[in-house]
């Protein structure tokens, strides 16, 4: 089935076709700046743009770097505050003109590197990350999603997680390989601690560097880089919307 998949971050908002049988895109992908700032106003106007650029009319999956309930977001870490308790998925229904599901973007790269990606087969608890601007989570077990788990905002070392490992923190302080990849080791052996996985899967645009610090990660659990890389938010956001339709 063919679905339109979209993902909202904090630096671009991205939309391609996706074939979600093959989990792949089916046309190249269009990217538009996240407005700054980005108010609800100014995104869900860029979102009709990618919808216009494909000219589509069908079904929408659709990304959104927030809590996520019944369509409402409800917070706001790396986004402008007016998203909180924003009917986002009825107004971006609305500018579209089309059928639309809005799930978190980690949750949806999740989806996506459980069913094509680095968690194909994965039994157990299945720790997906996103390590991006900020830190999202997506925990499965035996393949099911637990939806908006938020683990980027847990505390470590008085200090929220996203705060202090994100690859955005590791960009802006300048950190060695070396100092950022035991950061992460810290932040995921606290996790290994709270959540027992069997497995974690590292994904966000440090997933292409694995080799700089895979070394520093002592964890029990095999760490694996996820396989989708960028495209991962836009084809689980399709597959998603998938479900949905049936
Ligand atoms: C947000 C999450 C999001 C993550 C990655 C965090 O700051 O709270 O909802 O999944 O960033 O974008």
């Amino acid at each position: 089935m063919e679905i339109l998949g979209i993902d909202i971050g904090g630096s671009g908002i991205k939309g391609a076709p996706v074939d979600t049988d093959k989990g792949e895109l089916s046309a190249d992908r269009h990217r538009i700046p996240t407005p700054q700032p980005s108010t609800p106003e100014a995104v869900v106007n860029v979102v009709a743009q990618i919808v216009e650029h494909f000219e589509w009319n069908g079904l929408i999956g659709c990304t959104f770097p927030a809590i996520i309930k019944n369509g409402v977001t409800h917070s706001a870490a790396n986004v402008d505050n007016a998203w909180i308790g924003f009917e986002a998925e009825k107004m971006l229904r609305q500018q579209t003109g089309c059928s639309l599901l809005l799930i978190n973007d980690a949750d949806a790269a999740g989806i996506a590197e459980m069913k094509f990606g680095a968690g194909r087969e994965a039994e157990g608890v299945t720790i997906v990350l996103t390590l991006g601007t900020g830190i999202g989570s997506a925990i499965f077990v035996d393949g099911e999603l637990l939806p908006n788990t938020e683990l980027g905002h847990l505390e470590i070392k008085g200090k929220e997680a996203e705060k202090w490992t994100a690859d955005s923190i590791r960009k802006k302080k300048d950190l060695a390989w070396n100092e950022w990849g035991e950061r992460l080791n810290t932040y995921l052996s606290h996790l290994e601690f709270l959540f027992s996985p069997d497995l974690i899967i590292l994904g966000g645009g440090v997933s292409k560097k694995f080799n700089k610090y895979e070394s520093y990660l002592t964890t029990h659990a095999p760490c694996v880089p996820a396989k989708l890389r960028n495209e991962a938010g836009i084809v689980g956001a399709a597959m998603a919307a998938q479900r949905m339709a049936h």
